[in-house]
């Protein structure tokens, strides 16, 4: 079956990579992680370009990144948590892919990334209370703008990859 390019949008720890991988291997398909490719375009960790210059700054890559890449075709693409935050971007993701928000709780964004180091925006004291609030907000923008919602708090990656495969055809 002919499906239009993916795009894996949801919070933080959601599953997006991981689900994106298999899909694409089941869809033959090319997997792209944004958040790989600014790294390597700048040749540093995210993490490292949060502290020297910035979440503002890091959009601005963002942004970059996602004008150039959304030109190919057959891909399946992990956006990273914040995409949904510029409607510029967005803008963008509609019009070249088919969107599927992975849904998680809080508690099991908790227990997943409780050990983080490599999430700036999350790398804080008060964990909890700053993924409650930020999930609240973006999961109003997730579902504004998902073709499909799927829930992965099961982390069964197989199982979510073979879901989101059905939903895509029903909705052809
Ligand atoms: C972010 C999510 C991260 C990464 C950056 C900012 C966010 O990606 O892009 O740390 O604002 O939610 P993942 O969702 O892949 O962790």
């Amino acid at each position: 079956m002919d499906f239009k390019n993916i795009s894996l949008i949801g919070f933080m720890g959601s599953g997006k990579s991981t689900v994106g991988e298999i899909l694409a291997g089941k869809l033959r398909f090319i997997f792209i992680d944004l958040d790989r490719i600014i790294e390597l375009s700048e040749e540093r960790e995210i993490r490292v370009i949060f502290k020297r210059d910035g979440e503002k700054y890091f959009r601005e890559l963002e942004t970059k990144v996602i004008k150039k890449i959304y030109k190919n075709k057959k891909c399946v693409f992990a956006c990273g948590g914040g995409v949904v935050k510029r409607k510029e971007n967005m803008h963008i993701i509609k019009n070249n892919s088919t969107v599927i928000y992975l849904n998680i709780s809080a508690q099991n964004a908790l227990d997943r990334l409780k050990d983080d180091k490599n999430r700036p925006l999350i790398d804080v004291e008060n964990k909890k209370e700053v993924i409650e609030k930020m999930l609240g907000k973006r999961d109003i923008l997730y579902r504004k703008y998902a073709d499909i919602v799927v829930n992965n708090d099961e982390n069964d990656p197989e199982q979510t990859s073979n879901e989101i495969i059905t939903r895509l055809k029903v909705q052809k």
